[in-house]
């Protein structure tokens, strides 16, 4: 038998009830808030995510589902290609290459869409995943740069989670300083580290060589307490990010949003200035991050483009409908109406009103005039309808059918004219 490859897996229904729903929650908060669609290729240019993400992040150096492309022609060299890991470097490819600066205005931008990483397969951790993210990017002159970008994210973000009904779940909010900034607190890192990293694991041991911030993101239970003891990043910003930092965590109180700082999360990818957070749930165990996200003032121009500060988000998707399902919020869509013709002749009679009452927004199911009375009250019931409608001979005859409410089992007769607003009635 073929299977599903390890790490990746198919969406079914009732499940597939709930993705739709959050993807459309999600989408009408996003467009409140003015932001817009952006699709991009599924696979970019390795080198992009080894400059944006950093050759020494997890992501690049273990994780990328990476191949060379056949070359077509004698003079092409092949090429190396990834599946994207994550959207936000591929997002910046693209305000690069089609100078969406030019406006002069910020872009707002949003996806929903799969992503791939080679990670261990547990739960909430799969090979293929999808995120929910959203870039605010832009010419400095925009304002892409200030605070209150990096507030009405956050906001955005809680409403978000309203929208979808998530509960329960805890902002974790950090700076990570510019470039100078991190080179200095690299630098004590690094001179902390060296007393110390003998006793780390290996994948510590190198990062104190090559990037010592990434020790931060060290998991390994042995390892923690001399995390814990390392210097603090809040020791090594400059004044401008200190005041950047002030300012977004005061435009959260007073929007009366609540966080934690965590000075330890520097998020696992090299491009995060300033401002990085993270919303973790209590119901997902070990990957109890739903969304992460940060600011990436510089990312821009590592890939070669203008100065264009931004910042943005990705919630896992999977994650979100696991912390949903697991508060049992689950919107399982029901369905309203199952339409039982009764007696030969009677299924296009039934389709007919079928289309009638689905034109009017109802979630409709048809049975077969083959089936007993019986049989289609017991499909009803599986699918968790609230009402059958019965099609029969009579009923055509008096343009008015009989309703049965499933759950109160009470019957009436209703007009065909009527029958729309009684549905829709609870
Ligand atoms: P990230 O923290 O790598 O950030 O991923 C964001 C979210 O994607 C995580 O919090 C998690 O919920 C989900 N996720 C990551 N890996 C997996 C996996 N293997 N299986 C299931 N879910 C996963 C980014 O990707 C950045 N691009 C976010 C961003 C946007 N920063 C600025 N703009």
């Amino acid at each position: 038998m073929i299977k599903a490859i390890r790490g990746t897996r198919d969406l079914l229904p009732p499940d597939t009830d709930l993705w739709n729903f959050v993807e459309e929650r999600v989408r009408s908060v996003f467009q409140r808030y003015n932001f817009h669609e952006i699709r991009t290729p599924v696979f970019e240019a390795t080198e992009l995510f080894a400059r944006g993400v950093g050759e020494d992040t997890d992501i690049v150096s273990k994780e990328m589902f990476t191949w060379e492309d056949k070359a077509r022609a004698q003079s092409e060299k092949a090429q190396s290609l990834t599946l994207r890991p994550e959207n936000t470097a591929g997002v910046v490819r693209s305000y690069i290459e089609h100078d969406l600066g030019r406006s002069g205005q910020l872009q707002k931008l949003y996806y929903v869409g799969p992503q791939f990483r080679r990670e261990r397969p547990q739960k909430g951790r799969y090979r293929q995943f999808f995120q929910i993210g959203a870039e605010v990017i832009g010419p400095p002159s925009a304002g892409s740069e200030l605070p209150i970008r990096d507030a009405e994210v956050i906001e955005m973000l809680t409403a978000l989670l309203d929208s979808v009904g998530l509960k329960g779940w805890t902002l974790h909010l950090n700076s990570v300083g510019c470039a100078n900034d991190r080179a200095a607190y690299n630098a004590a890192l690094r001179e902390a580290l060296a007393g110390v990293k003998d006793k780390m694991c290996a994948d510590c041991q190198r990062r104190a060589e090559t990037n010592p911030l990434r020790v931060l993101d060290c998991k390994v239970p042995e390892d923690q307490p001399i995390i814990d003891a390392l210097p603090k990043i809040s020791q090594y910003l400059d004044e401008p990010c200190r005041l950047h930092f002030a300012d977004v965590k005061a435009t959260l109180d007073t929007m009366g949003i609540a966080y934690q700082v965590n000075e330890r999360m520097v998020r696992g990818l090299d491009y995060y200035t300033r401002t990085t957070f993270e919303f973790t749930h209590g119901d997902l165990g070990a990957q109890s991050a739903v969304l992460g996200g940060g600011r990436y003032d510089g990312l821009s121009e590592s890939l070669g483009g203008p100065k264009a500060p931004g910042i943005g988000f990705a919630i896992g998707e999977d994650r979100m409908i696991m912390a949903l399902q697991a508060q049992q919020a689950a919107a399982t869509v029901a369905v309203d109406a199952y339409i039982a013709p009764l007696g030969t002749g009677m299924n296009r009679h039934a389709l007919k009103l079928a289309r009638e009452l689905r034109d009017a927004g109802l979630i409709i199911d048809v049975g077969d005039e083959s089936f007993r009375l019986k049989k289609g009250f017991e499909a009803a019931e599986k699918m968790n309808a609230r009402y059958v409608v019965i099609v029969g001979e009579n009923e055509m005859k008096a343009d008015a059918f009989a309703v049965k409410d499933i759950k109160k089992g009470e019957q009436v007769t209703v007009p065909r004219l009527d029958l729309a607003a009684a549905l829709h009635k609870q």
